[in-house]
Formats: C-alpha cells, sequence, structure tokens
C-alpha cells in the first residue's frame, strides 16, 4: 500500500520512507570497513588503506578483512600455504569452461565457474568452522585460475597450470600472460588487488550478503556477487574508462568531451561515488601506482587524457561532489600489464572475493534473512479477464 506525501512516497504501515537505491539507509552492521566520504578515508578492520598499500600483502589483507585481525607469521605462511595449495582447478571445471562461447564476457564465464565449484564441494555445512575456512581458500586461491584458464581457452590454447615457486599476484599474471613477471609488477598488482579488496556496503557486497542470509552455499553467494559486480555502474566502469580515454584520445579535446558528456546528461565513467564527495582515496594510491608503473616501464599517453579530464572535470564536476573513484586510474595499470581490457572487473573480482568473505562470514555470524518491504504501485484488485475482452498490451 502506498500513500502519497508531497515529493515522498511512504510506506502506508511503517510509514518509512522509499529511499530509491538505498541512499544513506542502514542495512546491516559491520566491522569490515569504514570510509568517510567528506575526509576521503578508508580503513580496512581499523587500518587506513594508505598504510596497508605500502606494508601489506593482497594475502595478509584478506586475512586481515576475513579474520579480522593482522595475522601472526604462522598463520600467515599457513595461510599462503592453503591458497597455494588449493589453486588447481579440476579438469571438469576446465572443460565446462572449453564449451562457453569464445566471445562471451569473462565476467560471466567467471560467474558461472564461481557457481560451478559449489557441485565439487559439500553443500550448506556453514556452521563448521573448518568448512568455512576451506572454501574461503578454495574462492581465494581458484577464482585467478579460473579467470587466467577462460583467457587462454578463449585464444584456443589449453590453461596452464599455476607455479607453486610464485607469490599468489605473481601467478596469477604468470598464468595470463604465460611469462613470469618483473617482481616489481607483480607488486604493483598485488597493491591494486589491495585497493579493490573491499568497500563496505556497496551492490556486489550487499548481494552477496543477501544470497548469504539464506544460508545457501559460499560458491552460490560469490556467482551472486560477481554478477552484481559486472555492471557498468559498479565494477564494469574500468573497462568504460579505458573506451573513453581512447575516444577523446588528446588531453586538447578534454574540456569539449566534458561539456558535451555534461550537456547530454552522459555520465562520465570513472567519476562519481555515493559515498564519496572528494576524490576517492583508492584513486589517489592509484594515480602513484600508474606513475610509479610507467617511471619502471615506460609512458602511456592515455595517462595525459586521464589527467586533463580529471583537471577539467574539477571546475564542471567538483562543486557537485563528482571526482575521480577506483576505477578512474586502475584501467592504466592492468593495460601496461598486458591484461586484456575485458579482464579488468574480472581482476576487481579477483581483489574483492576478499571482503565478499569476508561479509559473508560476518551475516553468518549474525544472521537474519533480508526480506525488505515494497511500496505497491500497481493495479488495484480486479478480476480475471475473458481473453475475448481483452485490450492489446501497450507493450505490443
Ligand atoms: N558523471 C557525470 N555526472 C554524474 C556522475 C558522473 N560520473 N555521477 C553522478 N553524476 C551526477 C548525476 O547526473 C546526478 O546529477 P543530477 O542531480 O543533476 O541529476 C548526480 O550526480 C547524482 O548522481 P546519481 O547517479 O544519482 O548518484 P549515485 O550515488 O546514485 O551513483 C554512481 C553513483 C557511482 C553509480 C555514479 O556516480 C556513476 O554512475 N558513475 C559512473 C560509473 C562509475 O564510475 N562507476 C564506478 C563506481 S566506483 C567503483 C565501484 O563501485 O565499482
Amino acid at each position: 500500500m502506498a500513500q502519497q506525501q508531497g515529493d515522498n512516497l511512504r510506506h502506508a504501515r511503517t510509514g518509512i520512507e522509499l529511499r530509491p537505491g538505498l541512499d544513506g539507509v542502514p542495512a546491516t552492521k559491520s566491522a569490515i570497513c569504514d570510509i568517510d566520504g567528506e575526509q576521503g578515508l578508508l580503513t580496512y578492520r581499523g587500518y587506513p588503506m594508505e598504510d596497508l598499500a605500502v606494508n601489506s600483502s593482497f594475502l595478509e589483507t584478506a586475512y586481515l578483512l576475513i579474520w579480522g585481525e593482522l595475522p601472526t607469521d604462522a598463520q600467515l605462511q599457513a595461510f599462503e600455504h592453503e591458497v597455494q595449495m588449493h589453486r588447481r582447478v579440476s579438469f571438469r571445471v576446465r572443460d565446462m569452461m572449453k564449451c562457453f562461447p569464445a566471445s562471451g564476457h569473462p565476467m560471466d564465464a567467471l560467474q558461472s565457474s564461481a557457481a560451478s565449484l559449489g557441485l565439487f564441494y559439500s553443500r550448506r555445512a556453514i556452521d563448521d568452522p573448518g568448512y568455512i575456512y576451506k572454501a574461503v581458500v578454495r574462492l581465494i586461491a581458484k577464482i585467478p585460475t579460473m579467470v587466467a584458464a577462460f583467457q587462454l581457452i578463449r585464444k584456443g590454447q589449453d590453461p596452464i597450470q599455476p607455479r607453486d615457486d610464485l607469490a599468489y599476484s605473481a601467478n596469477f599474471l604468470y598464468m595470463l600472460t604465460e611469462r613470469e613477471p618483473d617482481p616489481r609488477a607483480a607488486r604493483i598488482f598485488d597493491r591494486c588487488l589491495m585497493l579493490h579488496a573491499e568497500h563496505s556496503l556497496n551492490a556486489s557486497t550487499f548481494s552477496a550478503r543477501v544470497t548469504a542470509s539464506t544460508l545457501t552455499d559460499p560458491y552460490a553467494v560469490i556467482a551472486s556477487a560477481v554478477g552484481t559486480l559486472a555492471g557498468p555502474l559498479h565494477g564494469g566502469a574500468n573497462e568504460d574508462v579505458l573506451a573513453m580515454l581512447e575516444a577523446v584520445g588528446s588531453p586538447a579535446q578534454a574540456g569539449s568531451f566534458l561539456d558535451e558528456a555534461i550537456a547530454a546528461k552522459r555520465k562520465i565513467m570513472g567519476f562519481g561515488h555515493r559515498e564519496y564527495k572528494v576524490k576517492d582515496p583508492r584513486a589517489v594510491i592509484l594515480q602513484s601506482l600508474v606513475e610509479e608503473m610507467f617511471n619502471d616501464f615506460g609512458h602511456d599517453d592515455l595517462y595525459d587524457v586521464a589527467r586533463a579530464i580529471e583537471e577539467e572535470a574539477m571546475t564542471r564536476l567538483g562543486p557537485k561532489g563528482i571526482y575521480p573513484n577506483v576505477d578512474f586510474y586502475s584501467g592504466l595499470v592492468y593495460r601496461k600489464l598486458g591484461i586484456p581490457r575485458d579482464l579488468f572487473t574480472p581482476v576487481f573480482a579477483i581483489a574483492r572475493v576478499a571482503g565478499w568473505l569476508a561479509h559473508w562470514r560476518e551475516q553468518l555470524g549474525a544472521n537474519r534473512i533480508f526480506r525488505p518491504s515494497q511500496i505497491y504501485s500497481g493495479a488495484p484488485p480486479r478480476r480475471w479477464t475473458p481473453m475475448e475482452k481483452r485490450a492489446e498490451s501497450p507493450a505490443d
């Protein structure tokens, strides 16, 4: 039942106002990540992102997010070892991936492969800490292998096996490019993963928590989150940013491009955020990683286009609190690393699986199934209409 009150729609029984997109509505309590969108601050379990990005590694950060504290040396070594032991995926998963169309998007391939893991591992022992640990290890270990496998399979090649002597990020780049990466490049990539690992109750994490709240298995939880991340308003924006930079072509075109896009009410990809009203702190760090990457491995002219867009956007979008977000500079790093553009979002998923799993555990710890209400705006109760009396519906 809906009740109109001025511009607001309120639920007739509870009086609660409809907030499209749940803007500003707390939907859970969480101890994992905090964002101060006015100051541009981001912490994981209380640790500032800037501190982690310099001192930590992706696997250590994943451990922190999922279990709440930084691991001891022994805990970290055990976790790294377990992840390394579970990197391989069954030949059945690889064979299934060979049946996927090579023209399909790698996010769809990843969503299907992540969901298929539920066929291999016992379901719904989710009150067993041993099962939870194994599921966490398997998902963190196997998702990069599946992303790299689809890349080779769609080129008509067989996937290559993980290398046990390589650390997490170096191994992923090796499986993807078939070359052992420069250690500096692998470290920059590892830092990118840390920056993308978690970001409170964004759309895909909310999706993960909603799915988790039904007490289904963790593979379904992660598959639902991957599907949500794929959209261009969320993780998919990183792919669109590079297309935009190429279309703009030169720094001199940045201003006119922005004027046209804003006049046509088109969104500038890689700009804007529901939480941040200043430049996303992850974009600040990513920009420094872009520069480090270019110092070590050569410049990319698209960076000049990106900087010009950011500068021109200051006066046009800045007053509305619209600044670069995490997706604006990440693609430039990935491009330099030789990662194909349509793998940028799967790479985001490789990182974000840590945050999703942290939220899965937290949801299970104090679960109540998500079941919000709605404000019905459809037809009033009416009688079934016989065929001969029906008019064509507007959709026809
Ligand atoms: N370019 C131009 N105008 C924008 C942009 C943008 N990127 N983002 C927001 N606006 C304007 C929008 O037109 C609206 O203006 P008005 O009030 O005059 O109608 C106002 O800002 C509010 O926009 P909104 O779409 O209601 O804001 P939201 O909080 O619902 O959306 C967002 C947030 C991230 C979806 C949006 O900023 C956007 O679509 N950005 C482009 C896509 C993008 O970069 N996504 C990645 C987000 S960060 C990483 C991630 O989550 O994966």
